[in-house]
């Protein structure tokens, strides 16, 4: 604990306050009806906002962790009822000709609609995230370094990209003889367009950058990085994973060349649910993906001996799609573009802004730092705040469901899914965390007790001798 450090209960007054405003904002919340329709939301209390009584409840008091695996939405559990009773359960095989084979396309071109301003052929589904952004780099460098331009022997990107990124470039660098270029960044400010700037050059295949950082939330400035990536005559490829159905994406207006994301965090398609790949369309025909495999040939019952590669975005899918992984995919995606990425994008900014203003007032007197963007415009949907206690402060938390997540070495993110989240959830999830680390911070065996949210003290009741007990599986 530093001297300055100041672990005194917040006064009623203020908790009171912010309690007023996170229910004003959610009675308000034009968005606020659709929390209602996620599985473990209680249905007659979500319009309030209001959350489970503390303790192991079924479901959790606050879900701070969507932005790594979203809530499954009530309309999933349906259609993957249907889907096994009737699509697989009574069509079978049929069910291939008559719905599936296409499924990845359709999906693609429904999420670059509602979520990535993307037109239709230029998105499918299919793979994992980390596979298919093997596949764009591959085939991106395949086309610059090794077909048309040999002098472009480099691969930019940063260090702190999410480690799936770093890894598989490590991957395609040594397989083509080629060379990394790191970018420094800062962990709270991003991959600014000057580092990008400085990094490019004739030399340049391609950058692979995430458009929202995976652990401060910095949101990277798409249009004016491509502009420069472009300038320098290389490809750039955006990994969306934190972006997509958070914030807005333009990728056509802003000339992207390709991008991938995942669909388990914000799109809710379910732990695993395969990811998605934009190709720019006049980039489709003109490269070559290493995954050869049958599906995405031209003609996929042929069968013939060579591989062919079918025309447009078919040719970067390898093998039978995982149309089992693409169902709860599909009612998140339908949600949103009926929500508008824009109205959500303002919910999001207006949570995490909430998230901030409780975490300045009570968190940081307690030497807790915010390592996100204190401006909303270069901040995407969660927020990140730093302590040497929090690992710790997250293992107590997640005992008494209330779920945040945790990135070494010392970052808590508290994760705000526009749709998901009420104002009162993260009001109740920041006083826990408040409460949890004052508790660690007194070194008792128990919480420090609550403020009059019923919560704190509801935790602190069931905390005794947390402190001691062993990780959440983080
Ligand atoms: C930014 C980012 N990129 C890539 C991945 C890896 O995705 P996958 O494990 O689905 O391949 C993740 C996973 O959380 C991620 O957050």
């Amino acid at each position: 604990m530093t001297p300055s450090t100041d672990i005194s209960p917040a006064g009623n007054g203020s908790q009171d306050a912010h309690l007023a405003f996170a229910r004003r904002m959610d009675r308000i919340d034009g968005l606020g009806h659709y929390r209602r329709q996620f599985v473990g939301i209680d249905p007659a209390t979500a319009a309030a906002g209001a959350t489970g009584a503390a303790g192991h409840t079924p479901n959790p008091v606050a879900y701070l962790d969507g932005n790594s695996l979203g809530r499954p939405l009530r309309a999933s559990v349906a259609r993957i009822t249907e889907f096994l009773t009737h699509d697989w359960g009574t069509r079978l095989i049929r069910g291939w000709d008559e719905a599936w084979m296409d499924l990845p396309l359709k999906i693609g071109d429904d999420i670059g609609r509602a979520a990535l301003g993307a037109g239709p052929g230029q998105v499918f589904v299919g793979d994992s995230t980390t596979v298919l952004l093997y596949k764009l780099a591959r085939a991106a460098v395949d086309y610059l370094r090794v077909d048309t331009e040999p002098m472009r022997t480099e691969i930019v990107l940063d260090t702190d990209n999410f480690p799936t990124d770093r890894y598989l470039l490590e991957g395609v660098a040594a397989e083509r003889g080629m060379t990394l270029r790191w970018i420094h960044s800062d962990p709270a400010s991003g991959v600014t367009v000057e580092q990008v700037r400085q990094a490019v050059g004739p030399q340049t295949a391609l950058v692979l950058l995430s458009h929202v950082a995976y652990r401060s939330g910095f949101l990277a400035d798409m249009r004016a990085i491509t502009t420069v990536v472009h300038a320098a005559g290389g490809l750039v490829l955006w990994d969306l994973s934190h972006s997509v159905g958070s914030v807005v994406v333009e990728l056509d207006l802003c000339d992207v060349d390709l991008a991938v994301g995942c669909s388990y965090k914000y799109l809710n398609g379910g732990p695993g649910a395969p990811a998605f790949a934009y190709v720019r369309r006049d980039l489709q025909d003109v490269l070559t993906q290493p995954i050869q495999g049958w599906m995405g040939t031209k003609d996929v019952f042929t069968m013939g001996p060579g591989y062919v590669p079918a025309d447009g975005i078919r040719r970067f899918m390898s093998g039978t799609p995982p149309i089992v992984g693409m169902l709860a995919m599909q009612d998140s995606i339908a949600m949103i573009e009926e929500a508008g990425i824009d109205s959500l994008r303002a919910k999001s900014v207006a949570l995490t802004e909430f998230a901030l203003t409780l975490v300045d007032a009570w968190l940081a007197p307690m030497g807790v730092t915010v390592s996100s963007p204190r401006e909303p415009t270069h901040r995407g949907g969660h927020l990140t705040v730093n302590h040497p206690a929090m690992l710790q402060v997250t293992q107590i938390l997640w005992e008494h469901d209330v779920i945040p997540d945790f990135r070494t070495p010392d970052a808590l993110r508290i994760g705000l899914s526009p749709l998901s989240t009420s104002f009162v959830e993260t009001f109740e999830g920041v006083a826990a965390i408040r409460d949890v680390l004052r508790g660690v911070l007194l070194g008792q065996s128990g919480l420090a007790g609550g403020n009059g949210t019923g919560l704190g003290s509801g935790l602190g009741a069931g905390a005794a001798g947390a402190l001691g007990a062993p990780g959440v599986g983080l």
